[in-house]
């Protein structure tokens, strides 16, 4: 298992490039179930997490594959036999394969899934997804830890979530696309993977409207044909640099962002006394003299982002004052606090919220990653702490962020990847 190696104090200077959105990848790589062909990604992040999408995908039959080593196009091939399983050495590993439900029940009539079981940072069921499925008129079992769903044809209907759920969404919206007539899904996630998603789909041949929003109709349509697409960037990794600009007193520009998918992270930074501007379709983080602490809620799209939470909470343990944050997404994502504990952040758990009490510095020591977003509130923590911080199981990392410490050492970070 690898480490990561930090000696904190380096402001970080200069220019970076966000790569493609994890969370539009993932569903965006599902869909390709969707069309008999081969569909083209370009600005495909090079993560675990694709890697493993790649892989369920082709345990299924299909040829998915990332063009070369280094290459950021992925080629999803989708002809000939299908078997329609994914099976529970994958998804437990990768709890978004369970993305591929929706599309198989919609193209193939039935799909054999295991069932994603709980992560670190919560139970995360998929009982909306489920809810959502029957609504569209398929049959739903389970059987020793297996999601079984039949469907002859789906037939469109009104689905109306319970709780908003980003894959949920995705999940339902990708049945619907096949199904025979309308739907409308109401409680929708608005988050910009969800729009992007719907964006591909249309380009295949759906006919989605209102995605982005909290109502999607949906009318359904015979068969859709392959794609080719970039994925958009990704505005949590943006975040967590434009975070790294801050803790650190330098000044960066994040360079391949959509702001306005940023508004609530930013509003926060500035609150926090940094200066942001948009610059030649990036946007630059300045960092103040004196961090001012700021309060945080998290909730869904547009509201302050929860896999941003672990990564303000670094920031806020070296601001001026105290910092109240309300985690309201996930019931377990405060396992980055121990760990801020041991590098001599003052944070206090009550329940869902995180009470931050500002701190002179923090100084350097073993630390261990918990879980993806964690791994990143560690790295950042660790830039600023004084002497040397070496952040462990980073295998949390490398799921959702591409060469992280390369792209903070491009920028003057003393950071390096060690095999521990
Ligand atoms: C997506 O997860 C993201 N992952 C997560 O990013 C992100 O944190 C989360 O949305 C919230 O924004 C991908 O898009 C691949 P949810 P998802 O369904 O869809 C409850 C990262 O760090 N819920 O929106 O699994 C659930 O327990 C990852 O990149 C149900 O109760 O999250 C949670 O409390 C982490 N029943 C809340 O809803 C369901 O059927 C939101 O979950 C589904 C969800």
């Amino acid at each position: 298992m690898d480490k990561i190696v930090i000696k904190g104090g380096q402001a970080l200077h200069g220019e970076v490039q966000a790569s493609g959105a994890k969370n539009a990848a993932l569903p965006i790589l599902a869909s390709a179930l969707l069309a008999d062909g081969t569909s083209t990604y370009r600005n495909v992040p090079d993560l675990a997490d694709v890697a493993t999408m790649l892989k369920v995908l082709r345990t299924m039959g299909c040829d998915a594959e990332r063009n070369t080593e280094t290459s950021d196009v992925c080629q999803v091939g989708v002809n000939g036999h299908i078997t329609p399983e994914a099976p529970y050495e994958l998804v437990k590993t990768m709890r978004a394969s369970v993305l591929v439900l929706g599309p198989l029940v919609a193209r193939f009539g039935r799909a054999r899934v295991s069932m994603p079981g709980g992560c670190a940072i919560g139970a995360r069921p998929i009982d909306q997804h489920l809810k959502g499925l029957k609504a569209l008129g398929a049959d739903i079992h389970l059987t020793e830890g297996y999601v079984e769903a039949q469907a002859k044809q789906l037939k469109g209907g009104t689905v109306n979530f319970d709780v908003i759920t980003v894959t949920g969404t995705e999940n339902v919206m990708m049945a619907a696309v096949l199904a025979k007539g309308r739907t409308v899904m109401e409680n929708c996630a608005r988050e910009p993977e969800v729009e992007e998603l719907a964006k591909v789909l249309n380009k295949m041949g759906a006919r989605i409207e209102g995605a982005g929003t909290s109502i999607i109709t949906i009318q359904g349509v015979d068969g859709l044909k392959p794609v080719e697409h970039a994925i958009l960037p990704d505005r949590i990794e943006a975040g967590t640099l434009l975070v790294a600009a801050a803790i650190s007193g330098g000044d960066v520009l994040v360079k391949r962002v959509v702001p306005e998918h940023m508004d609530a992270m930013v509003e926060k930074l500035r609150e926090a006394g940094c200066t942001l501007t948009a610059e030649g379709g990036g946007l630059r983080c300045k960092a103040p003299q004196r961090l001012e602490a700021v309060n945080i809620t998290t909730t869904e799209h547009p509201g302050f982002p929860t896999d941003m939470q672990a990564q303000l909470m670094a920031l806020m343990s070296v601001s001026q004052g105290t910092s109240v944050i309300n985690e309201n997404i996930f019931e377990n994502r405060f396992m980055h606090v121990p760990e801020l504990h041991r590098l001599g952040a003052d944070i206090t758990i009550q329940g869902h919220t995180a009470v931050v009490k500002g701190v002179k510095g923090l100084s350097g020591a073993p630390v261990m990653a918990t879980d993806l977003r964690a791994s990143a509130s560690l790295i950042l923590a660790g830039l600023r702490a004084e002497g040397r911080t070496d952040v462990s199981r980073v295998y949390h990392l490398d799921r959702g962020y591409e060469r992280l410490e390369r792209k903070l050492s491009g920028l003057g970070a003393d950071i390096r990847r060690e095999k521990a």
